[in-house]
């Protein structure tokens, strides 16, 4: 019966999916805005005419489906998309917990720029693809949209029936659940194994179809070399590992923090806060969280956290970001993306 439920609701929302690309708005003419947050159809919408529009340029693929059916789109730019050329890949994605609205805008920006002023960064995309991911989380997005405003996981029900939701980047297949037997005095944000919590690890490493998806995407890239995970709203700039505070220091230590220094100094120039440089132990320990897991399992060593400022009212602990902020942002961030994919 459960089983039944889930087979439906995925191909209703598979059927909305397509039907958006075609009525109401066109698909050849969804623009992309940075005065509001967009919805999850809207995005998608605007990655088909994307497509549509740059036929040469964009290739844009579904990793797979949330809980609730929504299909979890990326969207590959690449001088020639679709070939399997052995290519550099700086990878990006945004929205793991649904209430960091901010994460979405830079990430459609660094999209818009690439393909729409194209021209202009040419030169990027001789050295790199770019594989963006806008929604990890698009149930809880849209939940956190419509219903609840500080909404955090993603939408499974748990072993307890009033409590929803698995915490994704506590889920992913390194150090997992390590809360368990780890040195460190747990925190509220470490993980934990009570499904009413915030960060909820799941009832196994993996579990959610959401992280098993895009672990199998991330491995399924060849010549990855980069990846900038976008987090808020504790401004900084960290990288592996931080599973433990007593986890080892990586050998390019000081390689990884060059890197992290000369992107924050690029966003400075555009107008941002600096952004403190730090292995993520540092900032806070927690297990299972992609960032490590990039690094830890599938061999990805240039692997970063960039957490955007914070906003807004403290009722929402920073999470409201004003629209007003949405742009400069947007750019400031995409001056510390040329730096990454500089180092892709
Ligand atoms: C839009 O409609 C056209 C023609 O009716 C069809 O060929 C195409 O597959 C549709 N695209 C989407 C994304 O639904
Ligand atoms: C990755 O980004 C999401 C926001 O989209 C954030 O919630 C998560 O904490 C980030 N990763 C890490 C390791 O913190
Ligand atoms: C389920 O969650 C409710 C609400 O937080 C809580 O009161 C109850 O103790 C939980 N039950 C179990 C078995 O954990
Ligand atoms: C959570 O872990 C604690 C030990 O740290 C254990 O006592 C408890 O039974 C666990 N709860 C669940 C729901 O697994
Ligand atoms: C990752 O870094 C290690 C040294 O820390 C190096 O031996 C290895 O070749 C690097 N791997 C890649 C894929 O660059």
């Amino acid at each position: 019966m459960a089983a039944f439920g889930q087979v439906t609701v995925f191909l209703l929302v598979a059927v909305a999916v397509f039907e958006s690309a075609n009525s109401s708005h066109s698909a050849d003419q969804a623009v992309v805005s940075f005065t509001k947050y967009m919805s999850y159809s809207e995005v998608v919408a605007y990655l088909r005419s994307l497509q549509l529009r740059y036929p040469n340029l964009v290739y844009v693929g579904s990793m797979g489906c949330s809980v609730e059916g929504r299909e979890l789109v990326y969207a590959r730019v690449s001088t020639w998309p679709k070939k399997n050329h052995p290519k550099d890949v700086m990878l990006v994605d945004a929205l793991t917990h649904a209430r960091a609205w901010i994460t979405l805008p830079p990430v459609l920006y660094l999209l818009q720029q690439l393909v729409e002023n194209h021209d202009e960064h040419a030169a990027l995309l001789r050295r790199c693809d770019v594989v963006v991911v806008p929604f990890i989380n698009p149930d809880g997005y849209e939940y956190s949209r419509n219903v609840d405003r500080l909404w955090r996981k993603n939408r499974a029900t748990t072993y307890n029936a009033s409590c929803i939701g698995v915490d994704l980047n506590r889920n992913y297949n390194f150090h997992w659940a390590d809360f368990m037997n780890s040195q460190d005095p747990p925190t509220f944000l470490t993980a934990s194994n009570d499904s009413c919590a915030n960060t909820y690890a799941g009832p196994r490493a993996a579990s959610e179809p959401e992280t098993r998806s895009y672990q199998n995407f991330i491995r399924s890239l060849k010549s990855l070399k980069m990846f900038v995970n976008l987090s808020a709203p504790r401004q900084g700039i960290s990288f592996p590992f931080g599973f433990s505070s007593t986890a080892p220091k990586v050998p390019d230590f000081d390689a990884l923090h060059a890197i992290g220094a000369e992107a924050s100094n690029a966003a400075v120039k555009a107008g941002a806060k600096p952004y403190p440089v730090q292995n993520l132990a540092a900032n806070y320990v927690a297990t299972g969280v992609v960032t490590d897991w990039a690094r830890g399992v599938a061999g990805v060593n240039k692997s970063f956290l960039m957490e955007l400022p914070s906003g807004g009212s403290d009722d929402f602990l920073g999470f409201d970001v004003p629209t007003s902020q949405i742009l400069p942002i947007s750019q400031q961030v995409f001056e510390a993306f040329k730096v990454f994919a500089k180092y892709a």
